[in-house]
């Protein structure tokens, strides 16, 4: 028996120092420490023998598992060590090379300008709704005081989808109308309706058959023009300075009596004169005026007792001013460089 012992132990020995990687000896420790492995096997014979027999057995076979153990941990050890050695120096990072640029995303120009537009507006207590950018005819025209056959319309190259009734939208106005059927012409209204709109225009500098436009609407009692004004002085000014200046020029809309057309001042040439402003001095960014006795009455909202004022706003024109963009069509052929830009433009 107790050759047998130090058999086994000579062979595990040889076999461990042949072993030649973690694996090999993981393998020679399950064959001779393992359930089904010669040590177990061992242990077997020992109710075969004396007492005395049983007591001396026992005890080299308890030796033999320490040592046997003891001896596989320690390769165990070694080649772990090694094989994390091995792994460090071949992934060694060479901490003096040049980074890689991982590009990330930035919010596109003419969403901000939105957002910043909305932000003021919100702060005023206006609500930003939304309409729908397939719009039925009635709403696009009708009830905006624009009949069928009205010149006004040929204006608005418009996409018809369905016959005469049913298009995309030429303008967000449509959304006032929205907007005050649904108070019933009971409650004030205050909101701007930022969105796109279609119009059949060859696309170039200045023109896109999609574009955005900012609507604004605000239905109480006692507006006037200056209310309008003063709204419209707010919001220039956050967008473009605290000297910017407006001002009102008479103009047309179906919708609005008295139409006017906005303007600011020249944040180029500060009056001047320059190309910007086409050597006048002012800029023109917005059509506006006081909603029509007509259209209000259309919408339920009594014009004797109910006044209320209208916007529209390019969106693309005034993200174009502020940033100083040339191309409309910048804002949809997506370069990212030129997005990216405009954005360092906006931090410096
Ligand atoms: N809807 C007009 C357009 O597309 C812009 C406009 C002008 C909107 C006057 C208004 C307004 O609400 O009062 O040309």
């Amino acid at each position: 028996m107790k050759e047998k012992v130090e058999n086994l132990l000579n062979e595990a020995k040889e076999k461990l120092n042949n072993a030649n990687s973690l694996k090999e000896v993981m393998d020679l420790k399950v064959l001779y420490l393992g359930k089904k492995g010669p040590v177990n096997e061992l242990t077997t014979h020992l109710k075969e023998l004396s007492s005395e027999e049983k007591k001396e057995f026992g005890k080299s076979l308890n030796n033999l598992k320490t040592t046997l153990s003891s001896l596989f941990e320690e390769k165990i050890k070694y080649y772990e060590e090694k094989e994390l050695n091995e792994k460090l120096t071949s992934e060694q990072i060479d901490i003096t090379l040049p980074g890689v640029h991982v590009p990330i995303g930035v919010p596109n120009i003419l969403e901000k300008l939105i957002e910043e537009v909305e932000e003021v507006f919100l702060s005023m207590g206006y609500d930003v709704v939304d309409g729908p950018e397939i719009e039925e005819d009635k709403f696009n025209f009708e009830l905006l005081n624009i009949p069928k056959g009205h010149p006004a319309r040929d204006a608005q190259d418009t996409f018809y989808l369905e016959g005469e009734e049913i298009l995309l939208r030429s303008q967000t106005s449509p959304v006032q109308i929205r907007t005050m059927l649904e108070n019933g012409g009971t409650t004030p209204v205050r909101m701007i309706c930022p969105g796109k709109t279609y119009r059949r225009d060859a696309d170039d500098a200045t023109h896109s058959h999609q574009f955005m436009q900012i609507e604004g609407l605000l239905v109480d009692k006692n507006i006037s023009l200056s209310d309008l004004k003063g709204t419209f002085d707010v919001i220039v000014k956050k967008l473009f300075g605290e000297s910017c200046e407006t001002r009102f020029r008479p103009s047309y809309y179906q919708f609005t009596e008295p139409s006017v057309e906005t303007d600011i001042s020249c944040f180029v040439c500060k009056g001047k004169g320059c190309s910007l402003c086409k050597n006048t001095g002012w800029i023109t960014v917005s059509g506006a005026g006081m909603v029509h006795p007509n259209v209000l009455r259309n919408c339920g909202y009594d014009p004797s007792v109910w006044s209320g004022f209208a916007f529209g706003f390019g969106a693309e024109r005034l993200a174009m001013l502020k940033y100083g963009i040339t191309d409309i069509r910048t804002f949809y052929q997506m370069d990212l460089r030129e997005i990216e830009a405009f954005n360092r433009k906006d931090v410096d």
